[in-house]
């Protein structure tokens, strides 16, 4: 019998409850599709959140024996074969506040991301008619940034974040103030850079979990090296992505 432990709290005290399932119940289920099975045929009380189902809204992160997965996105036969187990361990993700069981509180870690100013400022000469129009070699530059789900795994998993809090943030704030210092359409792309610097820029480890358990392959700490790189070059984002130029409504659409 496969056996799946989840670590809980409800408001005021932590317990654990346990949950047998047969081969037959976890085959061909997601991580998620099994916590739907449990509430609605063993224990209605678990909470958890999920939308999606499809790996895109992050909502449904939790950890398995300690790493942040997308439960959605997540076999449960998978996970008890490469663990070569039969028991899991489920917990909220680490380096949040705990709402509800596997359910965790963002407001903190929005809080924080807005901090890096993750907005692009309009160039004054761009007119509503004219829009701010971008290539696509310079779209390609900052695509794989406009991937993050926000579902908090980097942040859960992430070295630094875990040892201190207090001068430090969640990874994938420092992916968003990449993404708006290397947006062709900023006209001021260092607000994000300088304040990424500002929050803790330097103090990333490198030791790369991020980009490890990120679901969507994003490189957070290559982001985090480039914005250190503008930084000590003091140059512009162009210098370093000789595809980003700034445009102007004038210019001919490629
Ligand atoms: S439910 Fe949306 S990412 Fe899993």
């Amino acid at each position: 019998m496969n056996k799946i432990t989840v670590k809980r709290f409800d408001g005021q005290k932590k317990y654990e409850s346990s949950y047998e399932l047969s081969d037959e119940v976890i085959r061909g289920k997601t991580l998620l599709a099994t916590l739907q099975y449990i509430k609605q045929n063993l224990d209605p009380t678990l909470n958890f959140v999920a939308h999606c189902r499809s790996a895109i809204c992050g909502s449904c992160a939790v950890r398995v024996n300690g790493w942040a997965v997308l439960a959605c996105d997540t076999m449960v036969e998978t996970l008890f074969q490469s663990y070569e187990t039969t028991t899991l361990t489920l917990e909220p993700l680490a380096n949040f506040p705990v709402i509800s069981d596997l359910v965790v509180d963002w407001d903190q870690a929005l809080e924080h991301l807005a901090r890096i100013h993750p907005t692009i400022v309009p160039y004054k000469e761009h007119s509503p008619k004219s829009g701010s129009v971008q290539s696509q070699k310079e779209l390609n530059v900052v695509l794989s940034a406009w991937d993050c789900i926000l579902c908090g795994i980097c942040a859960s998993q992430c070295t630094r974040y875990s040892q201190d809090k207090a001068d430090y943030l969640e990874p994938f704030a420092f992916a968003h103030a990449w993404r708006t210092t290397m947006d062709s359409r900023n006209a001021d792309p260092l607000v994000s850079c300088k304040a990424a610097v500002e929050n803790g820029l330097w103090r990333c480890l490198h030791c790369q979990i991020c980009m490890h358990v990120c679901p969507k392959g994003i490189n957070v700490a290559e982001y985090i090296v480039d914005l250190r790189r503008l930084i000590l070059s003091k140059k512009s984002p162009s210098d370093i992505h000789p595809e980003i130029r700034r445009r102007k409504p004038a210019e001919k659409k490629e």
